[in-house]
């Protein structure tokens, strides 16, 4: 049969076993549900509460939130319209969480509001190896206070994921952007630094210098990099405050024993961040290196509408590079929910028992698998096999019978006859609630 649909470009379906397209892997769904508990559980000790938000999102409130300009607001958004609304699909969930926690009034519930979340974003970039067109992102925002222990705090708990996971090889990138003076003052310098010698930039980076000139600073060209070495730096352009609060979060990730380093050319691709600005990497990841990342964004919530200025901190993170970077390490985990039990059985009577046996124990809290497919005997025991269970009990006429099957453990190889009446008390005493 010939295949008429595919998943569209830069998606792709997760199974419930591992798979590779295009030389990537796509874990299993399980694995999935493994590391996102795991995610979950790190976020939840650290004190934050899970927001979800629609996926759908107005058009405006991205637009203005990250900034016209930007990548992804000027080029990767899938929008659509219908009757007088413009929908977006959401590139990322700080804007939408910044718009539920004012719509909310989350503020008035007094303190700090700590949200986490995880789930789908879409931007429509150039898929390839880690950037996709539909991706998974996990992150936390502490919204409401300015204190630089906040910031500090988001980088902690971001670390402490990838830690907990067993990842050694991150990359700790940290700069501040200052206020919302310093920015427009630094990027008029470089406009200015580059206009004379634009005939030696890049198409891409000579459209930037127009649009967004602090996105130059991205550039992985060689002979670009080798002009930003005498381009006028953002740190000779930052206000005192933002100094101060910048050398705070240093001292206190210190304190953390967190390793960074500096990065003067670290501006990150959305608008809506001031002062700090981080990014996490992994050596491992070739083009797309970046675990995660975010800063810090006062201003956003006055750009969506806030009368007034509400701090806030955050970072987001993405599962695919997560996944590629724990493949790089060669970090694994087992299937934990596949069947535990799995029912060999041979003749229509015996089916017929199965059936039945299977769910009194599915009942009893087991998770037991058979056949469907009246397969042979060698069949049913290399699916037994495949589906990696503890327990295989195998029933056929004779078995049938005398009331009786036989029970074998798969890890010893060891088999028993147990009378049926037996069966389960033995099943269970080897899965302990
Ligand atoms: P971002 O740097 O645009 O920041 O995205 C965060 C992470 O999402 C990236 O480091 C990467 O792992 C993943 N990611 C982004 N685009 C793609 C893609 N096309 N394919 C696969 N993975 C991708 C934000 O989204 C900000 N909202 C972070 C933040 C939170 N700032 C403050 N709070």
């Amino acid at each position: 049969m010939s295949q008429k649909f595919r998943n569209i470009t830069g998606t792709y379906d997760i199974l419930p076993d591992a798979y590779t397209v295009d030389g990537t892997r796509v874990e299993a769904a399980h694995t999935w549900r493994h590391v996102e508990n795991r995610v979950r559980d790190v976020l939840e000790h650290y004190g934050f509460a899970e927001i979800r938000t629609p996926i759908m999102e107005p058009t405006e409130l991205i637009a203005r939130g990250i900034g016209e300009m930007t990548d992804i607001v000027s080029k990767e958004m899938f929008t659509f319209t219908r009757g007088e609304t413009n929908y977006v699909l959401r590139p990322e969930l700080t804007a939408p969480v910044i718009r539920a926690y004012l719509q909310h009034h989350l503020a008035q519930k007094g303190g700090v509001q700590k949200l986490y979340y995880m789930g789908p974003c879409f931007r429509a970039e150039r898929p390839q190896k880690g950037r996709y067109r539909q991706f998974h992102q996990f992150g936390v925002e502490i919204i409401g206070v300015d204190d630089a222990r906040a910031d500090a705090e988001t980088i902690a708990v971001m670390m402490r994921v990838y830690e907990s996971l067993g990842l050694k090889e991150l990359h700790l990138r940290l700069n501040t952007l200052g206020d919302s003076t310093s920015r427009p003052l630094y990027r008029e310098a470089l406009r200015a630094y580059f206009e004379p010698l634009s005939e030696k930039l890049s198409e891409t980076s000579r459209q930037r210098l127009q649009t967004n000139a602090l996105r130059i600073l991205d550039t992985k060209n060689e002979r670009e990099r080798e002009l930003l070495s005498n381009a006028p730096l953002l740190s000779d352009y930052i206000d005192a405050a933002s100094r101060e609060h910048y050398g705070r979060v240093k001292q206190l990730l210190g304190e953390l024993g967190i390793q960074f380093s500096e990065d003067p050319f670290l501006v990150r691709g959305l608008d809506y961040y001031t002062q700090t600005a981080f990014e996490l990497e992994s050596p491992n990841l070739g083009a797309q290196n970046s675990l995660a990342g975010g800063g810090r964004y006062d201003l956003l919530a006055k750009e969506v509408g806030s009368k007034t200025a509400v701090p806030a901190v955050g970072f987001a993170a993405g599962f695919e590079r997560l996944f590629l970077a724990l493949e790089a390490e060669k970090i694994s985990f087992p299937n934990l929910i596949s069947a535990q039990v799995y029912i060999v059985a041979l003749g229509e009577p015996a089916q017929a028992w199965a059936y039945s046996f299977a769910s009194t124990a599915r009942e009893a809290g087991l998770r037991v698998e058979f056949d469907l497919l009246g397969r042979s005997m060698k069949a049913q025991m290399r699916e037994a096999d495949r589906q990696a269970v503890s327990w295989v009990v195998i029933v056929g006429d004779d078995e049938l019978e005398r009331n009786e099957a036989i029970v074998r453990e798969m890890a010893t190889g060891e088999q028993k006859t147990v009378s049926f009446k037996a069966i389960l008390q033995v099943l269970r005493a080897s899965f302990p609630e």
